[in-house]
């Protein structure tokens, strides 16, 4: 197959690249890889929105980039915050013109929302379904290109690369066609990874179950840097089930925004004893607050209590929020609404640069699977999907800078190899049940001993795996596997090194 592009993922990063490439040529060769369907991605999930400074006499972006600072806790690169902050207004608007409809109060202003960490309510949102919307609108926008194919139900094996001199250079990808059950070589000049996050790694996440960390896994194989991986970011309020469902339900941030309080089994607020902000302090500061609580007690869950606010206005405002809680016997105006921390985004990722370019050559990473030094220690809510749309564009410049001056180096040599389905479903979702249990354990507390027998773990599943994809055996179940187990070893490895740093205290 022909091609120049290769991009693995179809999330807000994936089609916003692939749209913005055709609009400025038609002529360029694009594929899409995608696992699952096209419209399969987090983005889909993302019930926020996306912050933007819209209105300068109430907000600036001094205080945007002064938020998303603080809430990283030092660890944010400065100038790439300032850049994606003032990038925000012009994104929008593309978003706009592409088709998305973002909420307005009754006078046409933007209903701006507000959530954890922000001083000023600045989330463009579409109800409580935002993610949804921008999907949507991507995928029509998306199949006006004829030059963009879609490649579903294909999975990302592994990356080709080459040694030119002193660096190391991505020539292709490897994939799985499952339906015809072939692996095929697609050969490109750029490659971009935007396969989205790895909550998958753990028992309890609001990440869908193609979360599994795929990029991380793919780009770490070939040897490019991965970094800040112990910064997963747990949601405080994810819908708490006495039997956990492979994904938990969101129940968005904008919801303490519009004033709903937390509370424990007493009914008593008790944020304000970890930080001042109480319910609107950032994730990071909540979820540790509420963990630190339920240990004092033998509770298993708290509380979002929502029933003092006015019920009309919240039904309009968050709909299918309502419409999960009643489908799960739950009226959030009469009822608490039990709640725990989730893992919902994954701070660090495949480090690039200000336009997307990972360590090796011709290899970028955009969205959640990047890390780009925007979110630090911890994400600000909804600067996510900002970063997705600005690091899309930033990519898109430089990709076309690069195929204008250099000459196309894509090929047809897609090569076939048949492999063999791997049976061993049943085997895999136990081992990997037990490393989810495992890094939930260790999610919440450093205890080094731990840490460095989980690791070890991991990496002796990883060489069981490693056999049967050498002797192309493989199944769905176990690609995914292969690369939580990738994703669990960075993150615990990350943490390993952060402790011998003494950037972490740790106990024994
Ligand atoms: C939420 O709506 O609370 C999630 C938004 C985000 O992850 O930024």
């Amino acid at each position: 197959m022909e091609t120049q592009i290769v991009i693995v993922g179809s999330g807000i990063a994936g089609l916003s690249l692939a749209i913005k490439l055709s609009e400025a040529d038609a002529l360029i060769k694009i594929v899409v890889v995608t696992k699952a369907g096209l419209s399969d991605s987090n983005t889909r999930y993302a019930q926020g929105g996306i912050a933007a400074v819209i209105n300068k006499n109430l907000d600036s972006f001094e205080e945007h980039i002064r938020d998303t600072l603080q809430c990283g806790k030092g660890l944010c690169d400065a100038e790439v915050v300032e850049m994606v902050v003032r990038q925000a207004p012009e994104r929008i608007k593309e978003l706009k013109e592409w088709g998305t409809r973002f909420d307005r109060t009754t006078d046409n202003a933007y209903d701006l929302a507000l959530e954890g960490g922000h001083t000023h309510p600045r989330v463009l949102h579409h109800k409580d379904s935002t993610g949804f919307e921008i999907e949507s609108v991507l995928i029509t926008q998306l199949k006006k290109h004829k030059n963009i194919l879609a490649l579903e139900q294909h999975s990302a094996l592994d990356l080709i690369t080459e040694s030119g001199g002193s660096e190391k250079v991505c020539t292709g990808i490897k994939v799985i066609d499952w339906k015809n059950k072939k692996i095929k070589k697609l050969f490109a000049s750029k490659i971009i990874l935007a396969s989205g996050g790895c909550g998958q790694v753990y028992l309890n996440t609001t990440n869908p179950s193609l979360a599994t960390g795929d990029g991380y896994g793919i780009a770490a194989r070939a040897g490019a840097h991965l970094q800040n991986m112990r910064f997963m970011q747990f949601h405080p309020t994810a819908l708490y089930l006495e039997k956990p469902n492979l994904i938990s339900y969101l129940i968005s941030e904008a919801v303490r925004g519009f004033g709903a309080y937390i509370v424990d089994m007493e009914n008593k607020r008790f944020l304000f004893k970890y930080d001042l902000r109480g319910e609107l302090a950032p994730r990071d500061s909540v979820s540790e607050a509420i963990m630190n609580h339920l240990n004092t007690s033998t509770e298993h869950c708290v509380y979002l209590d929502a029933r003092h606010l006015n019920r009309k206005v919240f039904n309009e405002h968050f709909p299918s929020i309502v419409h999960e809680l009643l489908s799960s016997g739950i009226d959030p105006s009469k009822d608490l609404i039990p709640v725990m921390p989730s893992a919902h985004y994954q701070c660090g990722g495949i480090q690039v640069n200000k336009v997307g370019v990972s360590s090796i050559k011709n290899l970028y990473a955009i969205g959640e699977v990047s890390s780009t030094g925007l979110h630090g220690a911890n994400r600000l809510a909804s600067n996510s999907l900002l970063e997705a749309l600005v690091y899309a564009h930033n990519a898109s410049l430089h990709i076309l800078s690069e195929l204008k001056n250099t000459s196309i180096t894509f090929s047809s040599k897609t090569k076939v190899v048949e492999f063999k389905t791997s049976n061993e479903k049943q085997e895999f979702s136990k081992s990997l049940l037990d490393i989810k249990k495992r890094m939930s354990a260790s999610a919440f507390q450093n205890n080094k001993f731990l840490l460095l027998k989980d690791k070890d773990h991991l990496e002796n599943m990883e060489q069981v795996i490693e056999n049967n994809i050498q002797k192309n055996i493989i199944s769905p179940e176990l690609l995914e596997f292969r690369n939580v187990i990738a994703s669990a070893k960075w993150i615990l490895t990350d943490k390993l090194e952060a402790i011998e740093n003494k950037e972490i205290t740790y106990t024994n």
